[in-house]
């Protein structure tokens, strides 16, 4: 028989992965094959290791090379209000229907090192909503929480944080939220008072309940469909009646199993509103 090097290699990842989901419990199964495979090769080039294969071993065997794994399977490229029409449609369109209940809850799914989490932080000060907000910010990478709680971030990159907070609608200075020292600047203490960071995995754990407000975005894209299926039930079921649900500006509720759970809120900013039963197609 001929020999395919594409079917050995498709071959090799499957049992790579199964491999790391029996061992240790993570699940890259349905994680989309494209980004993956760019990962798992940046591994095996670091590692001096020609063939997927070779990594199985190691994986098995040595914890410290399966968290360097984990640590460059993840994609953590992120922003202090990353794509600020999205947190300008948060503001006016959101906002202002939370702010009629007395009690909130968020959940912020795959939020990697935290800007995201300090940048809704500082949109619901300003909107008198932070001391009524909770908020749950969870990632499956203990690397990024770690970063994440401790809020410091390089000084370097504050101009083009309060550029985009400026255009995120924000009405002070992005530096009245942060010290700086030794080229760092450090978040306001008490922007992470109502924060609670946890490792959770999207395509293993369950529901978090109840939620007002949930937040997801750049993490579906990494996803096959029956991942984002999966999780896409899971944050919906997260969910209060008529609950938000953001997602990525390139992602979509599209051809999944809760598409007719959610109407349209902000589609251009992929904000989503969850209906009451009674109310589905
Ligand atoms: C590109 S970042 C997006 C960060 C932020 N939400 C944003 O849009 O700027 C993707 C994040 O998803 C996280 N992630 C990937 N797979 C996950 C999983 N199975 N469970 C939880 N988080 C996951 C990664 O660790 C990473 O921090």
């Amino acid at each position: 028989m001929k020999e395919n090097p594409q079917e050995l290699e498709q071959i090799e990842l499957e049992l790579l992965l199964e491999a790391i989901f029996r061992r240790y419990g993570y699940d890259f199964r349905h994680y989309a094959r494209a980004s993956l495979k760019r990962r798992v090769a940046q591994r095996m080039q670091r590692a001096g290791i020609d063939r997927i294969s070779g990594l199985i071993p190691p994986l098995l065997h040595d914890r410290g090379f399966f968290d360097q794994f984990l640590k460059d399977m993840s994609v953590t490229v992120t922003d202090m209000f990353r794509d600020p029409d999205f947190f300008v449609a948060l503001r006016t369109q959101v906002i202002p229907v939370l702010k009629t209940y007395p009690f909130i809850k968020i959940w912020h799914a795959g939020c990697a090192t935290g800007e995201e989490v300090y940048s809704l932080a500082i949109l619901l000060k300003e909107e008198g909503l932070y001391d009524r907000a909770q908020i749950y910010a969870t990632d499956y990478n203990n690397h990024s929480l770690a970063v994440a709680r401790e809020g410091i971030y390089p000084l370097k990159q504050m101009q083009q944080y309060h550029e985009n907070y400026l255009r995120a609608g924000g009405r002070r200075s992005f530096s009245d939220y942060y010290h700086a020292r030794y080229g760092a600047a450090k978040m306001n203490d008490s922007l992470r008072a109502n924060v609670t960071f946890a490792n959770h995995n999207l395509a293993s754990d369950g529901v978090f309940g109840e939620m007002q407000l949930v937040i997801c975005r750049n993490v579906l894209i990494y996803f096959d469909q029956q991942l984002q299926n999966r999780v896409l039930t899971l944050l919906h079921d997260s969910l209060s009646h008529r609950g938000f649900l953001c997602l990525g500006n390139k992602e979509s509720l599209k051809f999944s199993s809760v598409q007719d759970r959610f109407e349209d809120h902000v589609y251009e900013q992929r904000i989503f509103k969850r209906l009451p039963p009674e109310y589905r197609a």
